[in-house]
């Protein structure tokens, strides 16, 4: 294949990868988003396996194609593609949506480890034979590409086996730990030193230790934080993989893996932002905080706790159908129980029952409800909820005060009202849906524990709320047949 049609399906592919992620920031266009993600990726895939076997490119591929004849080399690539897709494919029908952050932390230690197991190879049998800075530079290239491999192909397991309870989610707080950090990240420059400096192959020694000092490294540092911080982590460690990959993308001299690194790198970061500032913390805070410290939830504070006397409304299923059939206005609140429940199908069908009525309902998604950006509306569309009536927090915020029945269903931290006004809360200043401005407000939980952030939440109590104890699923699907009656 002409090296010129090579580039071009690769700034095609590219382009491809930049419309998949424009098209997934809008659940309207996520489709044709996912559409054009696998087409870039089957493009980038096919031409680079017809460059391999072509034997085109300088470099790594035309080893590999002269080190096999040609049917064997496309046996031992295709073969390795169906078997990774074979179990992406397994593995993405399985997994729950509750699930899907565990999922997405170990595949990123997958792109790690093939940064670290690429910069090795690459350093050991160097694809190009260069002098003078450029050789330098690759090396360094080759360096960094393998220290942040490492860290993030260890601190996705770990962050993995957190999510996945195979870890407590207690931080690891080692006694002089930012110390400890400090000085292996002073011995890897040092290292790094010697490294560059070593003539052909002989700085691997350098290189090896340097690889096991970043594998520390990502493990201490992802254990060092609470389990409740992990979403955030997982988005971090998301940019790192793209960096890694961006990294490996250099020392192949891959153009298209250059791109795409970067792409994933710079969305990850964004998106760790956007979740930081969502919940009020700074990303320092969430990397050193040791905040999600809590095991498991705490129930809402009782009378014996500090002698103040609080009373909850306990709804009947009757009395939450009459009150939504005789609304005018109805907010839904979800949040992780819904997604738990998995009760998003059942409140489809209510919403389209009030509708049909003549209720106004709306659906407010707090930008960090669930455990995983876009959870919500991702579950509504499954479900087939109007994209048109479901509203971000600060288009729908307003209208609180002037609704009649607001239902949260499993969400808790997202509308505390302690986040507002208490200062001594670990949630204080995270912006919240002020659902108990409404008249009514109908929260659907098992009981009163906690959410994610462990604490209690002063809304069960108040004069307007009333609790509907029970599974978001059984809860709403009951309400529908009393709806119906
Ligand atoms: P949470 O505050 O975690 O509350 C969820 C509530 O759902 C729990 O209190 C639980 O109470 C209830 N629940 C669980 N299973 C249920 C079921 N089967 N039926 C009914 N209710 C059930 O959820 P939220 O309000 O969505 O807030 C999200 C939290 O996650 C925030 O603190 C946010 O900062 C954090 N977080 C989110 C993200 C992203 S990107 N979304 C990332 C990091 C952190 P019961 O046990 O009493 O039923």
């Amino acid at each position: 294949m002409p090296f010129t049609l090579q580039t071009i399906a690769y700034v095609v592919a590219s382009l491809l990868f930049i419309l998949s992620l424009r098209g997934l920031s809008d659940q309207r266009t996520a489709g044709r988003g996912n559409i054009y993600g696998i087409v870039g990726m089957l493009a980038a895939a096919g031409v680079t396996a017809a460059a391999v076997l072509m034997g085109v490119k300088e470099g790594a591929e035309v080893k590999l194609a002269a080190a096999v004849n040609a049917p064997l080399a496309l046996g031992m690539l295709g073969g390795s593609i169906a078997v990774g897709c074979a179990i992406g494919a397994v593995l993405a029908a399985r997994v729950a949506m509750t699930k899907m952050p565990q999922l997405v932390a170990i595949l990123h230690s997958f792109v790690g480890l093939a940064a670290v197991l690429v910069g090795i190879a690459n350093y050991l049998e160097p694809a190009h034979k260069l002098t003078g800075a450029a050789h330098y530079v690759h090396l360094s290239e080759i360096y960094v590409g393998v220290f942040i491999g490492a860290i993030t192909f260890t601190g996705s397991v770990v962050a993995w086996a957190k999510l996945d309870g195979k870890l407590g989610s207690k931080p690891l707080l080692i006694p002089g730990r930012h110390l400890l950090n400090l000085g292996l990240i002073i011995t890897t420059v040092v290292l790094g030193y010697l490294y560059v400096a070593a003539d052909g192959t002989s700085g691997t020694t350098e290189l090896l230790i340097m690889t096991a000092i970043a594998c520390f490294l990502g493990w201490h540092l992802v254990m060092a934080i609470g389990g409740g911080d992990m979403p955030v982590v997982v988005s971090l460690l998301n940019s790192y993989s793209g960096w890694a990959a961006a990294a490996a993308g250099f020392m192949l001299s891959n153009d298209l893996l250059i791109i795409t690194g970067a792409l994933v790198g710079s969305s990850g970061a964004i998106l760790s932002y956007i979740m930081c500032k969502a919940m009020n913390r700074s990303i320092w805070n969430v990397v050193f905080g040791g905040f999600g410290a809590s095991e498991g939830a705490k129930p809402a504070p009782r009378k014996e706790d500090d002698g103040v006397e609080r009373t909850v409304n306990e709804a009947t299923t009757e009395g939450c159908a009459d009150a939504l059939r005789n609304a005018t206005s109805v907010i839904i609140v979800p949040g992780y129980g819904m997604a738990v429940a998995q009760a998003q199908h059942p409140i489809q069908e209510v919403t389209k029952l009030l509708r049909d009525q003549g209720v106004e309902v709306r659906y407010a998604i707090h930008p960090v409800a669930g455990r995983l950006p876009g959870h919500m509306n991702v579950l509504l569309a499954e479900a087939r909820v109007p994209y048109d009536i479901v509203l971000e927090m600060e288009e729908i915020n307003d209208d609180f005060p002037t609704t009649d029945v607001v239902m949260i269903v499993g969400a808790n931290d997202i509308v505390n009202p302690d986040a507002l006004t208490d200062t001594s809360s670990p949630i204080y200043g995270m912006p919240v849906l002020e659902a108990w401005k409404a008249d009514k407000v109908i929260m659907l939980k098992r009981g009163l524990a906690a959410g994610y952030a462990g604490v209690g939440n002063p809304l069960y109590f108040l004069p307007n709320t009333e609790m509907l104890f029970g599974d978001a699923k059984d809860s709403i699907t009951k309400l529908l047949t009393a709806l119906k009656e």
